[in-house]
């Protein structure tokens, strides 16, 4: 499939404006973006926020993909689609850049330089409050700085021309496109802690409203799903990412012991409310992000 893209993108775009043409096209789309308001919440110093920062950063898989130390990540190999995707030394980033870039990288997925990103799940993010954005900075900005050597990201032809034609929709797209929290805290205060938990943590690869997805490389189910589980057998599953009957899964069984083995049973049972409640809702239909 992307070997097509690739030579497509040499047939079509070459004769016509060269691969400079290519570049300035998808340069000028990932340039495209606007900001929310500044962040200017108060960053707090005291330990417990900055334990809290960790817990949000454990639990929504910023060590992962940044690596165990924050050091940073070379996907060159895991991910072949973007040619080189590199996530950045963490620690570092968040002492080099103020208050308002880190919220724009996490939350809105446009990185330091104004352009938008590409790989970075931002969209994961776009719900988080600001109370939580604010402790992950500051735990950022505690974490011990361990420097090791990172290749310089690359983004391929074939791939900015992906972009160019809307094949491939980048980090502030996806961030825009997720839906609002629904849920009233006021009179359905552990329903909507369970949609703010899952809005961001599940919604990387179950779809931006929960509903599944059709990812790069899998299918996910719609978490309508968890209906089926007993609240031990979803504990189970999402700290282990071991399903019911035992069945070992794929990707989730990746993601969910270097994730969720932390979550609370408060955080738990407020998942499993919310999650077993979507069942009572119809999901959106023609979706980007499940056609
Ligand atoms: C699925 C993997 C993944 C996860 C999860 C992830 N990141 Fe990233 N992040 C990346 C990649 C890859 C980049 C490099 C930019 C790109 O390719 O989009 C990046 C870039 C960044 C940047 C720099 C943006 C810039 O200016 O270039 C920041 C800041 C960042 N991530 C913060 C976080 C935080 C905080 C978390 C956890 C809440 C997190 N990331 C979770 C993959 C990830
Ligand atoms: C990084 C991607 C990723 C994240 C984050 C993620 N999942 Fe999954 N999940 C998957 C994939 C992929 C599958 C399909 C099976 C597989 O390949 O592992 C899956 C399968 C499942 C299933 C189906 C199990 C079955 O019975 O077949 C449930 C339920 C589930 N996930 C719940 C969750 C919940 C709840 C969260 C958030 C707390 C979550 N997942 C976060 C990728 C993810």
């Amino acid at each position: 499939m992307r070997i097509l893209i690739i030579i497509a993108a040499a047939i079509i775009a070459a004769p016509l404006t060269g691969f400079g043409g290519v570049y300035l096209l998808s340069e000028a789309k990932f340039r495209d973006v606007t900001y929310d308001p500044a962040f200017d919440a108060p960053i707090p110093t005291d330990e417990a926020s900055i334990e809290h920062g960790r817990h949000v950063a454990r639990t929504r898989g910023c060590f992962g993909c940044h690596g165990q130390q924050l050091q940073g990540k070379d996907f060159g190999e895991q991910w072949d689609w973007p040619e080189r995707a590199v996530a950045p030394n963490l620690a570092l980033y968040a002492r080099e850049h103020d208050d308002a870039t880190l919220e724009a990288a996490i939350r809105q997925g446009v990185g330091a330089n104004g352009k938008a990103l590409t790989s970075m799940v931002s969209y994961n993010f776009a719900r988080m409050s600001d109370e939580d954005v604010a402790a992950l900075i500051a735990f950022l900005r505690s974490a011990p700085v361990v420097e090791i050597d990172l290749p310089k990201p690359k983004l391929g032809w074939g791939v900015r021309w992906s972009f160019i034609t809307g094949e491939e929709k980048h980090m502030a797209e996806w961030a825009d496109a997720v839906p609002p929290l629904r849920v009233h805290a006021e009179t359905e205060p552990q329903r909507a802690h369970g949609e703010y938990l899952a809005m961001t943590m599940c919604n990387e690869c179950h779809g931006l409203d929960l509903r599944g997805a059709t990812l790069w490389d899998a299918v996910t189910p719609d978490l309508i799903v968890v209906s089926a589980y007993s609240r031990e057998e979803f504990e189970k599953l999402i700290t282990t990412g071991v399903a019911m009957g035992g069945r070992e899964l794929g990707l989730m069984r990746l993601v969910a012991p270097d994730r969720f083995p932390e979550l609370s049973e408060e955080e738990i049972d407020a998942l499993y409310l919310y999650l077993t409640s979507l069942v009572e809702e119809t999901p959106a239909e023609g979706v980007f992000w499940r056609p």
